[in-house]
């Protein structure tokens, strides 16, 4: 029987983090709203504290949906209770406090001992819990953090109330076998883990976000933290429609989302063109190429079965419909089919000698595009057949 994952996006909060990607209130709202409707189970709306604009971010998108609203904290008496005031009109509100879990943060960020962030975590969960809100703690940077230690703090945030207990690989440290290997420490060492949902919160920086993510869901955590086209701090987070459409594609691993996969394209076009960032062309699911083909072989292969080729379906995360690059690399049946399209029907000679003529422009001008198949027709002295 397959089990759900909730889908907790912090697009707004985390991926807004990026340089020179600030949204206004009504942008974030314009986000939420479609985040909702794509089936995304909590929304981070950001750290009310930080600024008045994000405060007002957070009451707007409360006000705005009814799926779960997440206010980020520090573990302190002040961001807890702005959290809680500005998660006034959520109906599911949830606030996420935390503290650093790593001996590199206890010491080096916090000049503390492990007694100390052991004891803060447990107050501020308390603390927030009486806030009659959901409550999810996040040990930071625990995919550094000593284990025995962790497994320790995570006992105590769940005792202490924690509805979910985030295991952040803050840094992008870990390897996928290792942090899920962690992930799986935590359930056979934290007597009750079982009162809690364990959440995945990975980053980029070594290009791991997306495996590490499923790395945990595959050793028992129950909800991925993400961002639309994977932004976020440094090389930045888990990308949401990766992991949505690894669990659809990937059904043996008997884990599915709610999250309507036709809409990913849509959201990734919106949060890209607000927050001014392009997405890379060859990002997975959602990148200009990720249905595009260019090179002889693949075309070939692609026109005689698309599953040749493509293990997702385009119109399955709302794409139109792949594409075949025309390029010096693409053979006859790529040309072929493209002069069809425009109603042509070359016999065997006709195509030979066109496509002759399309490599020497392919290599001048690198992409060949209908326009220039128009002009190598006319200039063939021949009479291309036409439908
Ligand atoms: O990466 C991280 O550890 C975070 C926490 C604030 C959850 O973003
Ligand atoms: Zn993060």
């Amino acid at each position: 029987m397959s089990q759900k994952i909730e889908i907790f996006d912090t697009t707004l909060r985390d991926g807004e983090q990026v340089p020179g990607c600030q949204l206004s209130t009504d942008e974030k709202v314009v986000i939420a709203r479609k985040l909702e409707q794509l089936g995304v189970d909590v929304i981070e709306a950001g750290f009310p504290i930080s600024s008045p604009g994000d405060f007002l971010s957070v009451v707007e998108i409360s006000k705005a949906v009814n799926t779960g609203v997440c206010a980020l904290t520090r573990s302190k008496k002040e961001d807890i209770d702005v959290a809680a005031e500005a998660l006034h009109h959520a109906k599911r509100g949830r606030i996420h406090t935390g503290i650093g879990s790593s001996d590199i943060h206890i010491k080096h960020k916090f000049n503390s001992t492990r007694e100390k962030v052991l004891e803060q975590a447990v107050w501020a969960v308390s603390y927030a819990k009486a806030k009659g809100v959901e409550v999810e703690f996040f040990a930071e940077d625990a995919g550094r953090a000593d284990l025995e230690f962790l497994a320790q703090l995570v006992e105590a945030v769940i005792k202490a109330g924690a509805d979910v207990v985030n295991v952040p690989d803050t840094t992008g440290y870990c390897l996928p076998h290792l942090y899920g290997k962690r992930i799986q420490y935590l359930f056979e060492n934290v007597k009750n883990i079982n009162k809690a949902i364990i959440s995945v919160h990975c980053h980029n920086d070594l290009g791991m976000a997306t495996a590490n993510t499923i790395a945990g869901l595959m050793n028992g955590a129950r909800q991925a933290e993400v961002t639309i086209n994977g932004i976020g701090e440094r090389a930045g987070n888990t990308s949401l429609e990766e992991v949505a459409m690894v669990l659809k594609t990937h059904k043996d691993l008997n884990l599915h989302t709610n999250i309507k996969s036709e809409m990913l394209y849509e959201l990734s076009t919106l949060v890209s063109d607000m927050m001014r960032m392009p997405v890379q062309p060859n990002k997975a699911i959602v990148g200009a190429n990720a249905f595009a083909h260019s090179s002889g072989i693949h075309q070939d292969g692609f026109l005689k079965n698309s599953e040749n080729y493509e293990i997702i379906n385009p119109a399955d995360v709302g794409v139109p419909s792949s594409s075949i690059i025309l390029t010096a690399r693409s053979g006859r049946a790529a040309l072929k089919h493209r002069l069809e399209l425009l109603g042509y029907q070359p016999n065997k000679s006709e195509l030979d000698q066109l496509y002759g003529n399309f490599l020497v422009l392919a290599d001048e001008k690198k992409t060949i595009v209908d326009e220039d198949l128009m002009f190598l027709v006319s200039n063939t002295p021949i009479l291309v057949t036409q439908k």
